[in-house]
């Protein structure tokens, strides 16, 4: 194999319907249907450096708002090495190669803003190109849940994208039900923090069948679900602001009450949740979201996005956001 290099992107997904607990861990099967959209200024840009020589197995990060890559010792390069050997497996291919990945995040990694499903899709990409396969969507998406990330998996199609839970590792996959036009959704991201979470989603998803409320969430979610895709469907934005809202409470209810519990949230995020909900008492129709860290995501009509945002500019807990729309999925660039 000759030198070359892959430039990959891959954009965070912000999830209306959770993805929380599996079935099975190692092929990464959920117990529910989810439903995200890709966000446009939140992603991860991807210099794959592929060498001969497979020993050579390197990554650097640049981090939000850093000017320098670091070299990676730790779990994200054990995951990378891992995820390599994993799409091999999977694409059965004799070749092997080595690489230097650069790998630049538009937002601060670990803290709720699925920094690791952009980074994985991205390197989806730049792997399977690497292995010079040229595969379906489906079958990337499945590649992409297979890095452990399973969220990585909605982060692979265009716009609005739903992972269905399936019936086994190759059925569950995501599949785009609309493209970034269809609606002038904005998904503005408050950062209360530039620090990293303690635990991943992946230490989480194995134990939420500890929490005595997770049976209930999995009860639910059949009619929020269909509730939701209606709403989208009749982009019906009152019931879907709702839905997402509601959703995201249910997770955090098992979070919670799992062993051990997860508390993701900080007092910031408490206050911005009544914030929240006293701005929609005075009229603007803003939602929130949360995911596994304390940052916040309101969910909104572009049309009222500006005075949203300076809204929350305005607030002590807030450090500084970014306003998202939505958009493609990971592509080669
Ligand atoms: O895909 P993971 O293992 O990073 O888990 C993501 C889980 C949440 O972000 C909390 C929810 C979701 O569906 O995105």
């Amino acid at each position: 194999m000759k030198n070359s290099i892959i430039r990959t992107i891959g954009p965070a997904n912000i999830a209306f319907i959770k993805y929380w607990g599996q079935r099975e861990s190692k092929e990464v099967l959920p117990n529910n249907d989810s439903f995200s959209m890709n966000l446009s200024e939140c992603y991860t840009a991807i210099e794959c450096e592929v060498v001969p020589d497979p020993s050579v197995q390197e990554l650097f990060i640049k981090d939000y708002k850093e000017s320098r890559f670091i070299k990676s010792t730790g779990t994200a390069l054990e995951k990378t090495i891992h995820f390599y050997n994993r799409v091999r497996r999977r694409l059965s291919s004799n070749e092997s190669f080595g690489f230097r990945i650069r790998s630049a995040n538009s937002f601060p990694k670990k803290s709720g803003i699925a920094s690791s499903a952009s980074f994985f899709s991205a390197l989806t990409l730049a792997f399977t190109t690497a292995f010079g396969a040229e595969l379906s969507e489906a079958e990337l998406s499945i590649i992409a849940r297979l890095s452990g990330s399973g969220s990585a998996c909605r982060s692979i199609p265009d716009g609005f994208c739903w992972w269905h839970q399936g019936a086994d590792g190759e059925t569950s996959y995501a599949e785009s039900i609309a493209p970034v036009s269809y609606w002038k959704l904005a998904d503005i991201v408050l950062l209360t923090t530039y620090g990293e979470k303690k635990t991943g989603s992946d230490g989480g998803h194995v134990n939420a069948g500890t929490s005595n409320l997770y049976p209930s969430r999995i009860a639910e979610l059949p009619k929020r679900t269909a509730d939701i895709r209606a709403a989208f469907e009749n982009r019906d934005f009152t019931k879907f602001g709702a839905l997402t809202e509601e959703d995201a409470i249910s997770m955090h209810a098992v979070m919670m009450t799992q062993q051990p519990p997860l508390y993701y949230w900080s007092g910031k995020t408490v206050e911005l949740i009544k914030k929240t909900i006293a701005l929609r008492a005075s009229g603007i129709e803003a939602y929130f979201t949360i995911d596994a860290g304390e940052n916040m995501h309101i969910i909104c009509l572009q049309k009222d996005e500006e005075k949203i945002a300076d809204y929350f500019k305005k607030q002590p807990e807030v450090l500084d956001l970014i306003i998202n729309h939505p958009a493609a999925g990971a592509r080669v660039l």
